[in-house]
């Protein structure tokens, strides 16, 4: 077997600079406060970061509009401290990887504000811009915008620009200009972005939002009867599971024309093919489900995130096992067989421990899921703050939200749809991001220990931070999920089978527990996770690989006496999850 690459083996940890710790005491996130905790990522056992974006930016979208692509916010810190930061992790072993955003620029990027300054200026045709289709609008004072496209973010996406008499696009926010990829100029400027940074030593990319890249040329128009406003209301008032599907369907069919459009094939060819002059193995990572954007698995992306298996109200075993079924046959398939990479959460979506709760049981659960991750086949990313059990913090003043897609729809819920303000407030505290992304609880201190004491912090502090969901309090627990992450994740480790192994799903049918192996030649790991409240007594008699074997325990939630078992007859305890080596 050829030996696997670095970023085939690493658990990744996505930390989000602005909530992750402040060094300097201005309640936002920066350099100076990760490189304090550079050591606490090293002792909990992960092996390499993605950061957030770090760039210069007027933070509509919390720094997914970058107006330098090649620097660094002055609030996180200088160009210096990102390569004190980088020089600090790689001495500790610790690869870093940056967040890069191709779609769209903000608009106050000089190349937007140059390129909407006229219509012939040299960076005329860097973004999207089209006119109004019906002349008709002339001399009525009436303007009609290109087509009924939405912004995923903020009503309408085409955005009138007086200067230029024209509509530029944007997918996101209108803050968010849409860079024009069919001009080779764009391309090429993009790329000496990309080699700056891998010049400076970064060990790839994870690369923002790639499918929107290219939108359908011929403008096809969405068909569904609301616009965006509306349609995120329907999805909130929708109950049975036919008005879910239907909802379902109006949200594919809004964005489908403004997706996958032609071209992101070649795109991502030529990317990787910078990436490979460099040596280290740099990588990238797609944020996408698309399987298709590995190309022939070895020259386009490394790595696409398996989304699908987060998109559930609830882990499943059912779930997990027809959605491994499906991605892994999938990247086995291509001509040069596919790694799989696996999360469940990062800064746009529900915390785990909040979205995979009950209510009931949340810490085992947390733990199952959390075993999960690192027992399935591929790579794992972790998002920060799911190692302590951070909870959702849903904010209800709408002066406190940051997310702008959320402020947007408190006022579109009230001024056009009619909805009472408390509960806009309540609905757009639900959709925001702010309720996942509030700053790192690092110990019971006022802020969390995240800033100093009466520091106003850039969202507020989830209290709860004084309940033991911190980091110093969960060191000193043995017990805590911290150190059950830190366990596992050393488990992970000395155990080949979990980082290479092939995945052998077992007894197919249970609905309580979910079973497989993990696999190679020289090792045979059995792993059970017991998604249920009930004791299970397991036999795996018939398993052809366990046959005539003891088990070696090497990983338990539960107490066990003994450290050698029989896969004949296991005992596992509610929500235990067992991990053990056939010897
Ligand atoms: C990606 C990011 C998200 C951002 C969007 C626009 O989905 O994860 O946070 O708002 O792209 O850049």
């Amino acid at each position: 077997m050829t030996p696997l690459k670095w970023w085939q083996t690493a658990v990744f940890y996505q930390i989000y600079p602005r909530s992750f710790a402040d060094g300097n005491g201005d309640g936002i996130g920066d350099f100076k406060g990760i490189i304090e905790k550079l050591d606490y990522l090293k002792d909990l056992g992960v092996d390499a970061l993605w950061l957030s974006p770090h760039y210069p930016s007027p933070n509509w979208d919390c720094g997914y509009d970058i107006s330098d692509y090649c620097n660094v916010a002055p609030e996180y810190g200088t160009l210096d401290d990102f390569k004190t930061f980088l020089a600090e992790s790689h001495k500790r072993g610790i690869r870093v990887i940056l967040d890069l955003v191709l779609n769209h620029t903000s608009d106050e990027h000089p190349w937007f504000l140059e390129s909407k300054s006229s219509r012939d200026n040299p960076k005329a045709d860097w973004y999207v811009w089209l006119d109004s289709p019906l002349p008709a609008g002339e001399g009525t004072g009436v303007r009609v915008p290109p087509n009924n496209w939405q912004s995923c973010f903020d009503g309408d996406a085409w955005t009138y620009v007086p200067e230029r008499g024209q509509y530029y696009y944007h997918y996101f926010m209108k803050q968010q200009p849409d860079l024009n990829w069919r001009n080779p100029e764009v391309k090429q400027a993009m790329w000496n972005v990309v080699r700056f940074w891998l010049d400076l030593g970064v060990d790839g990319f994870r690369l923002d939002a790639i499918g929107t890249i290219y939108e359908d040329p011929n403008l096809t128009p969405h068909n569904v009867p609301m616009n965006l406003a509306q349609l995120r209301r329907a999805s909130e008032l929708a109950h049975t599971p036919a008005e879910k599907k239907q909802i379902e369907k109006y949200w594919y069919d809004m964005f489908k024309h403004q997706w996958g459009g032609p071209g992101l094939h070649d795109l991502m060819k030529e990317l990787r093919a910078i990436l490979d002059e460099y040596d280290g193995d740099r990588m990238l990572v797609g944020e996408d489900d698309n399987i298709d954007y590995m190309g022939n698995g070895d020259d386009e992306l490394h790595l696409v995130f398996n989304f699908p298996l987060m998109r559930t109200e609830r882990i499943t075993p059912d779930h997990i096992r027809r959605n491994q079924k499906e991605r892994l046959s999938r990247l086995e398939a291509l001509p040069i067989k596919g790694w799989a990479c696996n999360t469940l959460g990062n800064h746009d979506t529900s915390r785990l421990f909040t979205r995979y709760g009950d209510r009931q049981h949340d810490s085992s659960l947390a733990r199952l899921h959390a075993a999960l991750v690192l027992t399935l086949k591929g790579t794992p990313f972790l998002y920060n703050g799911e190692e302590i059990g951070m909870t959702d913090l849903i904010i209800t003043d709408p002066s406190k939200l940051r997310d702008t897609m959320a402020i947007w729809y408190y006022h579109s819920l009230v001024n056009d749809l009619g909805v009472d303000p408390a509960e806009a407030a309540l609905r757009a505290g639900e959709m925001s991001r702010d309720k996942n992304r509030t700053p790192m609880q690092w110990n019971n201190a006022p802020n969390g220990g995240f800033s100093p004491p009466g520091v106003q912090t850039w969202l507020p502090v989830n209290p709860n931070y004084k309940e033991g969901i911190n980091v110093r309090d969960q060191l000193h627990n043995p017990n805590s999920l911290l150190n059950y992450y830190k366990h596992l994740l050393r488990v992970r480790r000395n155990t080949p089978a979990l980082m290479e192994g092939e995945y052998v799903p077992l007894h197919p049918r249970a609905k309580d527990y979910f079973a497989f192996l993990r696999q190679t030649s020289a090792q045979t790991v059995l792993v059970i996770l017991n998604f249920s409240s009930r004791k299970l007594e397991l036999s795996f008699s018939r398993t052809a690989a366990l046959k005539d074997k003891s088990l070696r325990l090497l990983f338990s939630s539960a107490i066990h006496s003994r450290t050698d078992l029989s896969p004949k007859a296991l005992s596992l305890g509610a929500f235990e999850v067992l991990i053990a080596e056939a010897k």
